[in-house]
């Protein structure tokens, strides 16, 4: 454990390396990928260039650091970012290549500021927090290996379905080239692709939420295809997959993670909000109830921009018919002349709109979507007077706040 005076200096300096965070963290990862260009192969390059993952990290540590003698406080987040690191491979021994980098940035942009009493005692402190993470997800990776089903690292599963659900997403029904049974998951957790691109000099990894229930002969994703927009570059490993791989092809997959999981041991009514994509783990959560005869009531809310986006309609309209107590409503932002009676609301969900739908507010609620508009469904609901306990989100990216979003238009 560190002593009195280490945390006093911890303490006393995060204000100052939070002022100077977004210099230290782009010249850490400037360092960390000059010393060890292999971790390009881990880091998703799209989360680099938006500056979201520089945040996430090096804010992670200077939070953790004001926590320093009581960091049992931290340890859901520990959990949550744990998750993500066992899912992509994370091991212990580039903890150290980290802690160096990080400790190297923060001299240099601090320059004399940076005396050495005080870069002792950050890297003392780094590596009490890297020791958490580290027997954190020693235990996540002994499960996730252990587990009836479960494996280590990636293990190449066989497209033995793709199935167009809407006009820009596609599932994938992926059952495992070894024959050999797959793991049960949590409905909620995600699976982690690799992916190896012609002419790509590096690899990709990308999470994508299973979206059928658990219990199943293969594990569905159902990806978005992140178009070119002006201003933006196509996205890498969706347009690939909706291009370029077929059935038959082989995926390689690591073991179900995450910890935005339907609470299965909850008894009172669920209301599952989506909004495009943010669908998928909705879905699988929606198919387990129901598959489950969960007596439960759920209400299941989706938004789109119109009908030719909103996938998987039908699957989750037979889903809803098969429960006597679940109801399912979509709200178009942009209907088109052929969606004319086929939707519930246009425009946004509002507040009143939920009122109307949701038949108890004393209910347990699960979203995902693109931020703002997860970032607004969380207001409406804390307005409603809705408990932060009985509200869970999953981030189709680095976890950021809602808070912030919230200054962001929710189109
Ligand atoms: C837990 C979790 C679950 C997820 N589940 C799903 C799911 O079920 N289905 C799904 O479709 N996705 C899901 N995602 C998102 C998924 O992991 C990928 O991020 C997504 O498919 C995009 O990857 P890509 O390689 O196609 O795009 P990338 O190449 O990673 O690009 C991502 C976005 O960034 C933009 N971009 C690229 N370069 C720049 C730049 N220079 N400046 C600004 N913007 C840029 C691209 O246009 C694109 O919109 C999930 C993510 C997480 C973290
Ligand atoms: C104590 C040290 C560390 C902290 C506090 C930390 C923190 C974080 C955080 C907050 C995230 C974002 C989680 C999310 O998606 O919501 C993250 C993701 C990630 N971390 Fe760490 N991390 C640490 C060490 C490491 C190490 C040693 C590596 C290995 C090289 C690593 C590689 C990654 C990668 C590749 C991602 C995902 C990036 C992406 O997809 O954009 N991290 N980490």
């Amino acid at each position: 454990m560190l002593n009195e005076n280490t945390i006093a200096i911890i303490k006393s300096t995060v204000p100052v390396l939070e002022v100077h965070g977004t210099a230290i963290t782009k010249r850490f990862y400037q360092l960390l990928f000059a010393s060890h260009p292999e971790l390009m192969n881990v880091f998703n390059h799209a989360n680099q260039r938006q500056g979201k993952q520089q945040t996430a990290l090096a804010n992670t540590v200077y939070a953790a650091a004001l926590y320093i003698d009581k960091l049992e406080t931290i340890l859901p987040a520990v959990k949550q970012i744990a998750h993500k690191h066992r899912s992509l491979g994370i091991t212990a021994d580039q903890y150290p290549i980290v802690g160096q980098n990080l400790l190297q940035a923060i001299k240099e942009v601090l320059g004399d500021a940076a005396t050495d009493e005080i870069l002792n005692a950050w890297a003392e402190a780094y590596g009490v927090i890297a020791n958490v993470f580290i027997s954190v997800e020693a235990e996540m990776y002994k499960e996730a290996e252990e587990q009836q089903g479960g494996w280590a690292g990636y293990r190449a599963f066989r497209i033995e379905r793709k199935v167009q659900e809407s006009h820009v997403i596609t599932s994938f029904y992926l059952v495992p080239e070894d024959g050999g049974a797959i793991a049960a998951f949590e409905p909620g957790q995600y699976v982690s692709v690799k992916m190896s691109i012609p002419d790509q000099k590096n690899t990709h990894i990308r999470q994508y939420s299973l979206s059928d229930a658990p219990g199943k002969p293969y594990y569905r994703i159902s990806v978005k295809r992140e178009d070119s927009q002006p201003g933006k570059d196509a996205g890498v490993v969706s347009v690939y997959l909706h291009e370029q791989v077929k059935e038959g092809d082989v995926l390689w997959l690591s073991a179900p993670a995450g910890d935005f999981t339907l609470d299965l041991k909850e008894t009172r009514p669920v209301v599952l909000i989506s909004g495009g994509v943010g669908l998928t783990p909705m879905v699988s959560m929606l198919n387990t109830l129901v598959d489950t005869n969960s007596d439960r009531p759920i209400t299941f809310i989706h938004a789109a921009q119109n009908g030719q986006l909103h996938a998987l309609k039908q699957q989750v309209e037979e889903k809803i018919g098969q429960a006597a107590q679940a109801k399912a409503y979509w709200c178009y932002a942009q209907p088109t002349e052929q969606d004319a009676g086929t939707y519930h609301k246009e425009g946004y969900v509002d507040l009143p709109w939920l009122q109307e739908v949701i038949p108890s507010k004393d209910a347990v609620y699960y979203f995902c979507g693109p931020t703002p508009f997860m970032a607004h469904i969380n207001r409406q609901l804390l307005e409603w007077g809705v408990p932060a306990a009985d509200i869970h989100y999953e981030f189709f990216g680095p976890k950021g706040s809602l808070d912030e979003a919230e200054k962001e238009p929710v189109a």
